[in-house]
């Protein structure tokens, strides 16, 4: 498969006083080149893919307080070369396995003059990007590090068209709607940042293992548009981050393909992260969910106590009865704690008590009578001091439950005032919290979290997050375009799994609400729910809209945990197709943006054997603006050499299930339905 297991590495050391060291590292199969040197002393990288560069020379290094900037010149007293290449079992995933390829080159720098610091840096080239850190060794003088920049920068070399979200005014919220623009247009992202070059490559920048550091957003160079260097997020007193040596920084990673599905297939982030620390994975359980939470932001329901609760014992033992009935795993309770009414107050959060109309004791009984798994809820307030005082109880109180999920939520400014959600205190906090929680036996979902950094793979009880604009935006604010959805898979769900809340039916709810909607068709709700990944997914929706409505078979047959995933087809933006296989049984999301479109699926890519192909998809009619909802449904015999051949309405989308037959079940191989575009093309097979 791969050209070549051995690096190009090239060392050419001048005689000259002024050294210049210079080094070729290479990916695996050879296409990506990084080029290090000292020049001057000054520790430089660039990229080179396929003979073209992607990357000019970009500078390295830190400005620290209290010191002399961490930049050189210096000496390269050192280096080594690794190969790295294993596969490796996640816990849960988008697959069984995965590969890792990658060569590494660790150089060792020492200062040229006083105080002669020394500084490590490792590079590693994958066939599908790059990752670089820093790495402070133990030494005299640097017992305590005060970061007040990192200066590492990324000077592309080729503009082009990127989807992004705004770094420096928004260390606060990633849920925002993406901004489309040339590269160059670009004053301050977060990552991903992802863009398309004009010479047709996929760039996506981000970084792996985020512990004990600030999160990174990136800012343009003054001087130079297609120069971004990092910008770390801020303690209340400027340093960036706080630190003693020996420190290792997060890795920085560019993630290179050659098209759009390229990006969803690395897994470079899930690679850069320590193996798993967990021995005991066996409380550890992927599952669909059903919640009291849509109710509460469509305005039924209300996290306080009082007329229109939503959290009561009646209630949520209905919700665990539905669930029950209908294949799903967990139901998950919010506004069950004594605190919402004092929302923001000093110390409202009562994360061991109960509201008096929910009776803990038996709803817990009851979902374990039921084999329903109880999803936990801790609501912050983003009032951080507060949760940090209460989080052994209250994680005590879970697991002394036997609740093995807990969802928890920062919504607002984080107090103490002056840190933010993505800086190194709360990066702290959040790990904490998810070793915490695995001492305790439970998986976390996070809502208002830090970005995804491939964590999971080290604390797979870290299952999914929010981090971006999700579903419960469509509930109360001009809600989430056509395209969002489009746009979601190439940037913030590259960073990990994401808990967007899909699955709503009633994309009106008119009976709660006058001015808001979901802007997608009925089909399109169910592909996302195999679109967006996540371990935890929900089925967002009201489980009265889901009664009585054929297309929730879909959602009862689904799984949420893979042994592979086939990314089908996408463009950026415009659409994507993804198939996900768990046993026997593939799993297809396709979805659209507000243009409509057709989609081809061809089966060989999926099954050898014949199958039965249960398809829901947008018909003739739907539109996701003026007629939504109209969604056909229909079973096909399909064989390898088949060709399933689809009309996405505008904003919408087709979701199928391919399962082996039954015992003696025999169906029409051509069951063409006239309310529906969709049809099968027995002679194509490419
Ligand atoms: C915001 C979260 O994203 C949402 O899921 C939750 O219902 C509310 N906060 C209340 O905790
Ligand atoms: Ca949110």
């Amino acid at each position: 498969m791969y050209r070549s297991f051995i690096p190009i590495l090239l060392f050419l050391f001048s005689c000259k006083s002024d050294i210049s060291n210079h080094i070729i590292l290479s990916s695996p199969d050879q296409n990506i080149q990084v080029d290090l040197t000292l020049e001057d002393g000054l520790p430089q990288y660039s990229i080179g893919v396929d003979g073209q560069s992607m990357l000019e020379p970009s500078s390295l290094g830190f400005r620290l307080r209290q010191q002399r900037d961490l930049v050189g010149p210096f000496l390269l007293i050192n280096s080594e070369i690794k190969v790295i290449k294993e596969t490796w079992q996640p816990v849960w995933g988008q697959e069984k396995s995965i590969q890792s390829h990658s060569n590494q080159v660790k150089l060792e720098l020492q200062e040229k003059h006083s105080p002669q610091r020394l500084l490590n840096l490792y590079f590693r080239v994958f066939n599908d990007g790059v990752a670089f850190r820093y790495e402070i060794p133990e030494q005299p003088g640097l017992d305590s590090i005060f970061i007040i920049e990192e200066l590492s920068e990324f000077n592309l070399a080729v503009d082009g068209k990127s989807w992004w979200i705004p770094g420096t005014h928004a260390f606060d919220t990633y849920e925002q709607l993406h901004r489309v623009s040339r590269f160059s247009e670009i004053d301050s992202a977060n990552t991903p940042l992802t863009y398309v070059t004009d010479n047709d490559y996929f760039i996506s920048i981000h970084e792996a293992n985020l512990t004990d550091y600030a999160g990174m957003t990136l800012k343009r160079s003054k001087n130079d548009s297609l120069k971004f260097c990092s910008n770390l997020v801020p303690w209340p007193d400027g340093d960036k981050v706080k630190t003693a040596a020996p420190m290792l920084s997060p890795w920085r990673t560019i993630c290179i393909g050659r098209s759009a599905t390229d990006l969803l297939e690395s897994r470079m982030i899930l690679n850069l992260n320590e193996p798993n620390q967990l021995s005991d994975v066996s409380w550890i359980t992927p599952l669909k969910y059903i919640g009291i939470w849509w109710g509460m932001h469509i305005n039924k329901y209300t996290w306080v106590q009082g007329e229109r609760h939503g959290a009561t014992t009646e209630n949520v033992k209905a919700y665990i009865d539905f669930a029950a009935e209908n294949n799903i795993g967990g139901v998950l309770a919010e506004g069950w704690n004594k605190g919402w009414e004092d929302w923001g107050k000093l110390g409202a959060l009562r994360l061991t008590e109960p509201y008096d109309d929910f009776d803990m004791d038996e709803v817990v009984n009851y979902a374990k009578e039921k084999h329903i798994s109880l999803i936990g809820h801790h609501e912050t307030t983003a009032n951080v001091t507060a949760y940090e005082n209460q989080l052994e109880v209250a994680y005590d109180y879970y697991a002394g439950l036997g609740i093995s999920s807990v969802k928890t939520g920062y919504v607002g400014a984080i107090k103490p005032a002056g840190q933010f959600h993505y800086g190194q205190w709360m990066v702290e906090h959040f790990r904490r919290v998810v070793k915490l929680a695995a001492r305790h036996h439970i998986s976390i979902d996070v809502h208002e979290p830090v970005k995804g950094t491939g964590i999971e793979r080290t604390w797979p009880n870290m299952m999914t997050r929010e981090g971006a604009r999700g579903q419960e935006w469509n509930a109360w604010s001009e809600g989430n375009p056509p395209d969002h959805t489009t746009i979601l898979p190439f940037t913030r769900l590259l960073a990990g799994p994401m808990d967007y809340t899909p699955g709503i039916f009633d994309l009106h709810f008119k009976r709660y609400k006058q001015d808001n909607r979901v802007h997608s068709t009925l089909a399109k709700q169910l592909a996302l729910m195999v679109v967006l990944y996540s371990p935890l997914q929900m089925a967002a929706d009201l489980p009265e809209n889901y009664e009585n409505q054929p297309a929730f078979q879909f959602i009862r047959d689904l799984e949420v945990d893979w042994d592979e995933s086939l990314y089908l087809e996408a463009e950026i933006g415009e659409y994507v197709s993804i198939a996900r296989r768990y046993g026997s049984e593939w799993f297809i999301g396709a979805i659209t943006n507000e243009d409509a479109r057709e989609v081809e699926l061809p089966m060989h890519k999926m099954i050898v054997e014949d199958r039965i192909a249960e398809c829901y998809v947008d018909d003739a009619s739907t539109n996701w603006d003026t007629n939504p909802y109209p969604i056909w449904i229909g079973s096909y015999l399909v064989s390898q050499s088949d060709t399933l051949k689809a009309w996405l309405a505008p904003g919408g989308g087709m979701a199928v299930r391919l399962r082996p037959l039954d015992k003696d079940e025999q169906l029409e191989r051509v069951d063409l339905a006239p309310i529906s575009k969709l049809q099968l093309d027995q002679s194509s097979n490419d």
